[in-house]
């Protein structure tokens, strides 16, 4: 019997999710569409005051594990115990992220740029790494990552995030190249600003309407891991918005 919360566009029923960063702003609405769509959904989380409002909305049915995704040993670990659990894991949309900006080149530390290279770009990398390698074993598997429309241009004082972001579309390309033999779906999405809480705080006097919905970027990535988008991969997917 379908889950009294279907989402009556996508059955993911039989599909093992992996959603890194799935506790934050955006990686929670991915995570209840997911589930609305009767996926086994196991999100990673990093910190832990983070979880709460993740366990009552979705309790009982996301797993949580806790997970440093810019450490390999964790990534590793994270995704072994998955497979362990349920054998294989079928979507993995990787949400983890994070913006530093404001500053120029010239002003910006080494440890700034540090940052975001690691939370933005390495940790695609280790997360891919090691969950493509058991879909190509499977040969089956779909890839997601979120970019942002800075990916694209910088518009000044984001030359670290913009230059991560950037770097994460290349990645999708080339991973995507090196799996287009094994039944595998390997693409990304590019959204402008996010309706989130941080940003309503950063930015009080924004016209919040013209901001993207999360819900509407949880459509998109649940298109792109349904078969209806089997012929998409390697795309950096402009989710700019219409305002
Ligand atoms: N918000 C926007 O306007 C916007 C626009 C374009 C693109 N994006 C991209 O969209 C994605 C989600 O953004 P968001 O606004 O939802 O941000 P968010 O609420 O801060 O979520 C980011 C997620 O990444 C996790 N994370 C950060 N560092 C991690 C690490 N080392 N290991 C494991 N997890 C880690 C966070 O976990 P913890 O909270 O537990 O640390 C959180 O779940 C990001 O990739 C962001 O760059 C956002």
């Amino acid at each position: 019997m379908a889950n009294q919360n279907s989402n009556n566009r996508h059955n993911f029923s039989n599909k093992i999710v992996l959603i890194t960063g799935g506790t934050g702003a955006l990686g929670s609405s991915i995570t209840k569409t997911f589930i609305e769509s009767n996926a086994t959904v196991i999100s990673s989380y990093h910190n832990d005051k983070e979880t709460e409002k993740i366990q009552t909305d979705t309790k009982p049915t996301v797993q949580l594990i806790k997970a440093n995704i810019i450490n390999e040993e964790e990534v590793e670990k994270l995704v072994s115990e998955i497979l362990d659990k349920y054998g294989r894991i079928d979507i993995l949309v990787n949400v983890v992220g994070a913006f530093r900006g404001g500053k120029t080149v010239m002003e910006l530390e080494e440890k700034e740029w540090d940052i975001m290279m690691n939370v933005n770009l390495k940790s695609a990398f280790l997360i891919s790494k090691h969950v493509a390698r058991q879909m190509i074993s499977s040969k089956y598997g779909k890839i997601i990552h979120v970019s942002s429309r800075l990916g694209l241009h910088s518009e000044g004082r984001d030359s670290a995030y913009a230059a991560s972001k950037s770097g994460l579309i290349r990645l999708v390309e080339s991973l995507a190249e090196e799996t287009r033999n094994s039944n595998m779906n390997v693409n990304c999405i590019m959204p402008s600003i996010i309706d989130t809480q941080a940003n309503r705080k950063a930015m009080p006097n924004a016209d919040f309407n013209k901001w993207l919905k999360p819900v509407d970027l949880a459509n998109v990535v649940l298109f792109l891991c349904s078969e209806e988008a089997k012929t998409i991969t390697g795309a950096a997917i402009p989710t700019f918005g219409v305002a």
